[in-house]
């Protein structure tokens, strides 16, 4: 396993479309070990998610989960789970504001409306379907993933701009 270089903004492939990962190619020794690369490297640079674009590869595939992060302390633990091909079936009308960063723009937070439930489909790292409800800030991480896979940062889904900015001058203001 290996840890593996994270593409920071101003990178193209993370303006892309990612491709869809076909059926046949999710358990080849390859996929295998760039999802347990993946991981490692979630790990490793303390994310609570990450996509593939965010290490060089325009795939629909990400992955997320933690016990306790420091970067998000007051979070409840959320399982790891690894998405290949996801699909948004259904949402929440109710949205939710909350703090998000990214490592692919390190440093800054700023605070997204999200949908509070989805309901999603897609497969894991075996090739089985899965289909589940999620809510809460596994649902934020998951639009999060999901916007890096259609090519768009955190930032643009930004509502509020006073309380965007880096992480340690938000701290300063008690802003976070
Ligand atoms: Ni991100």
């Amino acid at each position: 396993m290996s840890v593996l270089t994270i593409c920071r903004a101003g990178d193209p492939i993370l303006r892309q479309n990612s491709q869809v990962v076909p059926e046949n190619e999710i358990k080849t020794a390859e996929m295998q070990t760039l999802i347990k690369d993946m991981i490692e490297t979630m790990h490793h640079t303390q994310g609570v998610g990450l996509a593939a674009p965010q290490v060089g590869v325009s795939q629909r595939i990400f992955v997320y989960g933690f016990e306790q992060n420091a970067r998000y302390p007051k979070e409840k633990a959320v399982p790891l789970t690894i998405w290949i091909n996801p699909e948004i079936i259904h949402h929440s009308k109710e949205t939710q504001e909350g703090y998000e960063g990214c490592l692919s723009v390190a440093g800054l937070r700023g605070e997204v409306p999200r949908f509070q439930s989805l309901e999603i489909v897609g497969f894991n790292q075996l090739g089985e379907k899965l289909h589940r409800i999620i809510k809460g800030f596994e649902a934020r991480i998951f639009q999060h993933e999901m916007d890096h896979l259609n090519g768009y940062f955190f930032i643009e889904r930004i509502s509020n701009f006073d309380h965007f900015g880096f992480t340690e001058v938000l701290s300063e203001n008690k802003l976070i």
